[in-house]
């Protein structure tokens, strides 16, 4: 049985939760191609994966699937990037030349996955992938709170050691 909620206001609070912001990259049936989602989240470290949600009406939807993929983490700087792989027009992003999976230059952090299962999530459909490489910079995050962009400050001190 599915409740019914009221779906503006359910997305309302579930944009309470503040979130970084990445972009989906993979070698798509017509070359390079990404999505910008906020539904990143990291699962496992052993095995090493990774989720996406993506929703099944994107186009990237049925390209993704079985695909290797690359979580590209965006920095604070790079919203006009978020923008674009959501839609909006604007410069088109840097891609990184040679890389085994298409990837985008100068991002905060990137993980390279080859898939690993999907489940199916309702109206959108759960991406893992298993992590094969990764690379970090450092440097203030792009931040997602109340559907507003935000910029998350770059921690001056880790706390690793509590999580
Ligand atoms: C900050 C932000 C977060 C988003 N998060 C998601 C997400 O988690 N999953 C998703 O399917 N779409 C998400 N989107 C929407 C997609 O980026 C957007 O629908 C995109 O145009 C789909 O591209 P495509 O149809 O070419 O695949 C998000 C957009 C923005 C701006």
């Amino acid at each position: 049985m599915t409740t019914t909620l009221a779906p503006r206001s359910l997305r309302s609070c579930l944009g309470r939760f503040a979130t970084g912001v990445v972009v989906v990259t993979f070698d798509g049936p017509d070359g390079p191609r990404g999505i910008t989602v906020n539904s990143f989240t990291s699962v496992s470290t052993e095995p090493p994966l990774v989720l996406v949600s993506v929703a099944r009406r994107a186009r990237s939807h049925d390209a993704l699937a079985g695909r290797p993929f690359c979580v590209n983490v965006l920095g604070a700087e790079q919203e006009p990037i978020a923008r674009q792989f959501a839609g909006a027009a604007g410069d088109p992003a840097v891609w990184v030349e040679g890389a085994a999976i298409p990837h985008l230059a100068g991002m905060l952090a990137h993980l390279e996955c080859r898939p690993w299962r999907n489940y199916d999530g309702g109206d959108h459909t759960l991406f893992l992938g298993e992590v094969v490489d990764f690379d970090y910079r450092d440097g203030a995050a792009l931040g997602f709170h109340t559907s507003a962009f935000t910029s998350i400050a770059e921690s001056q001190l880790g706390i690793e050691d509590l999580i």
